[in-house]
């Protein structure tokens, strides 16, 4: 009897504990509070395809490219005082191959539109020469809640490659691979559209897994914000 009574009694208060310790926060009162944690919000919002990355990635490196080589550039920078963000910018326009200045122009419209914004996310791409260089970049800023400072976090992604010859030959207009040279050779907003909406979606879907994936091994952010297939990802 005293067993059983002793047992209720662990019993009961295992259940107030799980009653009071219950730590799922109330989604209303829990707010991202920090710029570090909204730049990982806003990092958070961007949507992949695991499956279909690698299978643009098996494709692409199977049949289309010799030579391969890529790798990811990553800057985390905390507290920046807003009055001193252009200057950063500046900084990563002069350090990294990719920002130009039409890039660093565009910037300066998302960054300091008007408006209060607790996080910002861009994405760029550039390409360089004509089947060499591809480059993808990424930038997130979170704003502090005192509306003084920014944290960010910046990913370059660098392919560097080489067409196999082979595939030139038996270029096909529907292949991925003459999709994939329209998409490194021109960089107009206006000549992506001429491409296929499935294939524009597949090599975005591609560079931005790799990008997340970079912060990712950095132990910037804990997660990718993975989805079964390129159909759930919004259009650009
Ligand atoms: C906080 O950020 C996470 C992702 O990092 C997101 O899933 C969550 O919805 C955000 N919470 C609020 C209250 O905005």
């Amino acid at each position: 009897m005293k067993i059983l009574r002793l047992l209720l009694i662990l019993a009961k208060l295992t259940l107030s504990c799980m009653q009071t310790c219950d730590p799922t926060p109330d989604p209303c009162a829990k707010q991202n509070n920090t710029a570090y944690e909204r730049v990982k919000e806003s990092l958070h919002s961007v949507k992949v395809c695991k499956y279909d990355a690698t299978e643009t990635e098996r494709q692409l490196k199977g049949e289309l490219v010799d030579h391969w080589n890529e790798k990811t550039d990553i800057v985390k920078q905390t507290k920046i005082p807003i009055s001193d963000l252009p200057k950063f910018l500046d900084h990563l326009h002069d350090a990294y191959e990719g920002i130009d200045e039409g890039t660093r122009k565009k910037m300066n419209s998302v960054f300091f539109a008007k408006g209060g914004w607790e996080h910002k996310l861009m994405e760029w791409k550039m390409v360089k020469g004509d089947d060499a260089v591809a480059r993808y970049g990424m930038i997130a800023f979170g704003r502090s809640p005192d509306k003084e400072f920014v944290d960010c976090m910046f990913v370059i992604y660098k392919l560097d490659f080489k067409i196999a010859p082979k595939v030139i030959v038996t270029e096909n207009k529907h292949s991925m691979f003459f999709d994939f040279i329209k998409w490194t050779i021109h960089t107009q907003e206006t000549e992506e559209q001429t491409l296929g909406v499935r294939t524009i979606k597949a090599f975005q879907n591609f560079v931005r897994s790799k990008a997340l994936k970079g912060f990712v091994e950095e132990g910037l952010i804990e997660q990718i914000n993975y989805v079964g297939s390129l159909d759930e990802i919004p259009d650009a």
